[in-house]
C-alpha cells in the first residue's frame, strides 16, 4: 500500500482530500449525476470532479414524480454500473428516503452495502443538524459523507412543495446553523440546494468543507447539476438554475424518426449495412436450389 499522497494532476484520481484541497487552493470543483455506465465514462472521461449517482434518478430516469419511492436496491443497481464506468471521479451514492430516517443502524447498514455492494467511495444524506449524531456512526464505520441542506428534494411535503429556502432572517439562520453542525460533524462537502446566492455565499465562508451549489449562484466551492437537464433529456420545464448545454432531446427524437423513415421506405438497411455468404458458398447455395427447382418442376 502506498502512504504517498495522491497527485493532484489532471488525471489523478479524485478523492475526499483532493476535493478539500481545492477549496483551500480556490479552485472551482465540478460535479454531475450520471445513473448509467456509458454516460458516467463520459463525464469522467470529460474530467468532471465528482460523479453523484443522485436519487433524482427516481425522477428523471424511472419516471416517478418525486424521489421518494426509489430503494437502496434500486439505487445500488445504478451506482454498480456507474463505478464500472468511472476511473478518476469521486463516486458518491444518493442515501434514498428512508434509508436512513427510522434507525441508525440501518442507516449505516444501507451506507456500508453503496460501498461495498456498489463501489462509491462516499454517500449523500439531506438535512441538517438534526443529522449530526448519524454522521458520527458513519464516520465510525468509515463511510465519508457529502451533506445536503436548502432545498432537499426528500422533504418535498415538508416543504409544501419545491421552494427556494433560507429567505427569511430565521430561515437563514437555521441554515447557517445546519452547514456549520454538518462541517462539524465531519462531512467532507455540503450541497447547498435552491437558496439565494447570498446565503450560500455565507455559508461558504463560514464552513471550512467544500460547498457545492445547484440554484444556490456562483459563490460555492463548486457546482453540481443533473445530467438529464443539461442535456435536455427531460419532461419538465427546466429551473431557473439551469443550463442546457445540449439538446439531446431533439438529437434522439431526430434519429429515431429518421430510422422510422428509413425503415418504412426500406431504405434501411443497405447493402453495406448486411452480412454476405463468402462467394463459393453463394455459388453453391443458387446450385443446391435451382436443382431443387428443376425437381419440384
Ligand atoms: O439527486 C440528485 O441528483 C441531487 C443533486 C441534485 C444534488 O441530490
Amino acid at each position: 500500500m502506498s502512504i504517498t499522497s495522491p497527485r493532484f494532476g489532471d488525471d489523478a484520481k479524485v478523492t475526499i482530500n483532493s476535493v478539500q484541497e481545492k477549496k483551500q487552493q480556490g479552485t472551482p470543483i465540478t460535479c454531475l449525476t450520471a445513473y448509467d455506465y456509458v454516460t458516467s465514462r463520459l463525464v469522467d472521461q470529460a474530467g468532471i470532479d465528482m460523479i453523484l449517482v443522485g436519487d433524482s434518478l427516481a425522477m428523471v430516469v424511472l419516471g416517478y414524480e418525486n424521489t421518494l419511492p426509489i430503494t437502496v436496491d434500486e439505487m445500488l443497481h445504478h451506482v454498480r454500473a456507474v463505478r464500472r464506468g468511472v476511473r478518476r471521479a469521486l463516486v458518491i451514492a444518493d442515501m434514498p428516503y428512508a434509508s436512513y430516517h427510522v434507525d441508525e443502524k440501518q442507516a449505516v447498514k444501507n451506507a456500508a452495502r453503496f460501498l461495498k455492494d456498489g463501489g462509491a467511495e462516499a454517500v449523500k444524506i439531506e438535512g441538517g443538524e438534526k443529522r449530526v449524531s448519524l454522521i458520527h456512526r458513519l464516520l465510525d464505520a468509515e463511510v465519508p459523507i457529502m451533506g445536503h441542506i436548502g432545498l432537499t428534494p426528500q422533504s418535498v411535503h415538508m416543504m409544501g412543495g419545491y421552494r427556494v429556502q433560507g429567505k427569511s432572517l430565521a430561515a437563514i439562520e437555521r441554515l447557517v446553523k445546519d452547514a456549520v453542525a454538518l462541517h462539524r460533524a465531519g462531512v467532507f462537502s455540503i450541497v447547498l440546494e435552491g437558496i439565494p446566492r447570498e446565503v450560500a455565499r455565507i455559508i461558504t465562508e463560514e464552513v471550512e468543507c467544500p460547498t457545492i451549489g445547484i440554484g444556490a449562484g456562483p459563490d460555492c466551492d463548486g457546482q453540481v447539476l443533473v445530467i438529464n437537464d443539461i442535456l435536455n433529456l427531460t419532461d419538465r420545464e427546466p429551473a431557473k438554475f439551469v443550463r442546457q448545454y445540449a439538446d439531446a432531446g431533439a438529437l434522439i427524437s431526430g434519429a429515431v424518426k429518421q430510422f422510422k423513415a428509413d425503415v418504412e421506405s426500406k431504405a434501411f438497411p443497405a447493402d453495406v449495412e448486411s452480412y454476405h455468404l463468402p462467394r463459393e458458398t453463394q455459388a453453391d447455395l443458387e446450385t443446391i436450389r435451382a436443382r431443387k427447382r428443376a425437381m419440384t418442376r
